[in-house]
C-alpha cells in the first residue's frame, strides 16, 4: 500500500514537473532546455555560479533571439538578450518592472525590508527621501573621511612587501562603510578581529541553512512570509540593529553632528516630513548600505589591483596621471578626482570585466506585451538583465577577457549600443550609492598606485577562481600581490 502510494506520488510529481517545463513553449517563447528539477541552474554552487548559468543561456541564444525563457528550479524566468529590450524594462516600461522580486519580511526581520528589497509602494517614497543622501554636495563632504581612512590603508601596506590584498581591502572597506553608514570608527585595519568585521562577514556567509532559506523564500515567498522565515543572518542583523540604535542615541544625547549618511538619516527622522520614519526603518537603510556597499567596493578595488599588477604598462600610465595631480597645488581633492580621465577609464574597465553584481533583477508586476511581437511576459515572471553577459559579449567588447581601459574613451563608448554596460544597473532602481562608490574606489586606487608598484607573486592565482555559491562575483580564495613602496 505504502509503496503504491509512493510510486503514484512520484509519477504525479514527474508529470507535474514536466508540465511546468512546458510553460514557455506553450506561450511561443524560445526556451533554454531545462534539466529535470533544477531547470537551468543545475550545478550552481558546485561547477558554476548563477551568473555563469545565465551567460551559458545568453551565449547559446545571442545570435538568434531577443529574449529566452528559462527555469529556476521549476519557476519560469526570463533572460533578456537584446539591450534595447533591457532599456524598455529598466527605464521606459518601469511601471511593469518596478520590483526586484527579492524577499523581505518587515514583521519578523525588519532589517531585511530596505531599498534593495522593497516593493514599489514602500520603495518609491523611501527612495525619494534617501536619494538626496547621495547628492554630489553631500558626497563631497565625505571626501575627507574617506581620504583619511585611505591613508591608514597606505600605511598598512607600507609595512609589507607582499599582502593579502582582498582581505586587507575588505578591512579598509569595512572601516569606510561602518564610519559612513553607522557613524563608528571601527579600526578594522588596526584590529582585523574586530566585532564589526566578524558580523560583516556573516551577512554574506552562505551555509546550508541559508541556502535552504533562500530556496524557500525565492520559490514560495508567500508561504515563507506567513511562516515568518527570515532572510538575514540573525546574529548579524541583531548586532547591526543594536549598533545603530546605540549610536543614534549617543549622538542625539550629546548633540554630536558629522558629515556622514547616518547624520542625514537622523536629520530625516527629525524633519517634519520624516515623522513617520522610526529607528528600525532607518537602521534597515544603514544595513542596506552596509550590505550593498561593502563587498561591492572592496571587490572592485581588489580586482583593479589584480589587473594592474598583470598589466604594468597600464599601471605606469595611470601612475603618471595620478602623480601629476598629486604634485599640483591642492593635491587630491573631490574636484581633481573627477578630472582624472585615465583613472576613470581603468575603473570602468574593471567594472566591465568584473561586474560584482552580475545581473539586474526585475519581477514583472503586470502582464507585459513585448513590443514588435505578439508575445507576452506574464505577471510574476522574474526577468534577468545579464550585465556580465553583455560585458563579455565579443560583439560589444572584442576580446572580452583582455583588460583594456581604451574601451572607455569617449569615442569608443559612443560606438557601442546603449545598455550594454550596466555595472550599477540602470533606470529608476539604479544603484543609489553609485557616486559614493565611484569616489571611494577612485581615492583608493589613486593613493595606492601613487605609493606602490603592484606585481603578481607566487601566491597570486591566475586565472582567478570565483566563489560559485555567491550571487555576487567574488573571488573564491584570497588574492595576494607583492608591492614595492615608491615614496
Ligand atoms: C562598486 C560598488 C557598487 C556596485 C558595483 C553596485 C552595484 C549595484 C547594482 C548592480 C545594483 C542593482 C541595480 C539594478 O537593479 O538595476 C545596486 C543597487 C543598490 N546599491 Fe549598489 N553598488 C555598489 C556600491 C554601493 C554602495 C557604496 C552603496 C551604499 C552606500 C550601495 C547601495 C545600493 C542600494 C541601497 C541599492 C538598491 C537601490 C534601489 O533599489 O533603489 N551600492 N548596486
Amino acid at each position: 500500500m505504502f509503496l503504491t502510494l509512493a510510486i503514484v506520488t512520484l509519477i504525479f510529481l514527474y508529470v507535474y514537473i514536466k508540465y511546468r517545463y512546458d510553460f514557455w513553449t506553450n506561450r511561443g517563447i524560445p526556451t533554454a532546455k531545462p534539466t529535470f528539477l533544477f531547470g537551468n541552474i543545475a550545478g550552481v554552487g558546485r561547477t558554476r555560479s548563477i551568473a555563469d548559468s545565465l551567460k551559458q543561456v545568453y551565449d547559446e541564444f545571442r545570435e538568434k533571439e531577443d529574449f529566452v525563457g528559462i527555469y529556476f528550479f521549476t519557476n519560469p524566468a526570463m533572460v533578456i538578450i537584446n539591450p534595447e529590450l533591457a532599456k524598455l524594462i529598466l527605464v521606459k516600461d518601469f511601471q511593469y518592472f518596478s520590483d526586484r522580486g527579492m524577499y523581505s519580511n518587515k514583521i519578523s526581520d525588519p532589517l531585511s525590508h530596505n531599498l534593495l528589497t522593497m516593493k514599489i509602494d514602500d520603495w518609491k517614497p523611501k527612495r525619494m527621501k534617501i536619494t538626496p543622501t547621495f547628492s554630489s554636495g553631500k558626497i563631497k563632504l565625505m571626501f575627507d573621511i574617506i581620504s583619511g581612512i585611505t591613508d591608514n590603508l597606505v600605511d598598512k601596506f607600507s609595512k609589507t612587501s607582499e599582502a593579502n590584498i582582498s582581505e586587507t581591502v575588505a578591512l579598509y572597506s569595512t572601516d569606510i562603510i561602518s564610519n559612513i553608514a553607522f557613524g563608528i570608527e571601527s579600526n578594522c585595519l588596526a584590529d582585523p578581529d574586530s566585532e564589526i568585521r566578524k558580523y560583516g562577514k556573516k551577512i554574506f556567509k552562505m551555509n546550508i541553512i541559508r541556502i535552504t532559506r533562500f530556496f524557500l523564500t525565492s520559490q514560495f515567498p508567500e508561504l515563507a512570509f506567513s511562516l515568518g522565515i527570515k532572510a538575514t543572518n540573525q546574529e548579524a542583523s541583531g548586532y547591526f540593529l543594536k549598533l545603530f540604535i546605540d549610536t543614534v542615541t549617543y549622538r542625539e544625547e550629546n548633540n554630536i553632528r558629522r558629515n556622514d549618511f547616518l547624520q542625514i538619516l537622523i536629520d530625516l527622522k527629525n524633519s517634519k516630513e520624516g515623522q513617520e520614519i522610526d529607528l528600525k526603518e532607518l537602521a534597515s537603510e544603514s544595513f542596506a548600505f552596509f550590505g550593498g556597499g561593502f563587498e561591492t567596493t572592496s571587490s572592485t578595488i581588489t580586482y583593479c589591483l589584480y589587473e594592474l599588477s598583470q598589466n604594468k604598462d597600464i599601471q605606469s600610465q595611470l601612475r603618471e596621471e595620478v602623480d601629476e595631480v598629486f604634485s599640483n597645488e591642492g593635491g587630491l581633492t573631490y574636484d581633481t578626482l573627477t578630472d582624472m580621465k585615465y583613472l576613470n577609464m581603468v575603473i570602468s574597465e574593471t567594472l566591465r570585466k568584473y561586474p560584482v553584481i552580475p545581473m539586474s533583477l526585475r519581477r514583472c508586476t503586470e502582464n507585459y506585451k513585448i513590443p514588435n511581437t505578439l508575445l507576452e511576459i506574464p505577471k510574476g515572471t522574474m526577468v534577468n538583465i545579464p550585465a556580465l553577459s553583455y560585458h563579455h559579449d565579443p560583439s560589444y567588447y572584442p576580446n572580452p577577457s583582455a583588460f583594456d581601459p581604451e574601451r572607455f574613451t569617449e569615442e569608443n563608448i559612443k560606438m557601442r549600443p546603449a545598455f550594454t554596460y550596466l555595472p550599477f544597473g540602470e533606470g529608476q532602481r539604479i544603484c543609489v550609492g553609485m557616486r559614493f562608490a565611484q569616489m571611494q574606489v577612485k581615492i583608493a586606487i589613486a593613493k595606492l598606485i601613487s605609493n606602490f608598484e603592484f606585481s603578481t607573486c607566487e601566491k597570486t592565482e591566475i586565472p582567478m577562481k570565483y566563489n560559485l555559491s555567491s550571487p555576487f562575483m567574488t573571488p573564491k580564495s584570497d588574492i595576494f600581490l607583492s608591492l614595492k613602496l615608491l615614496k
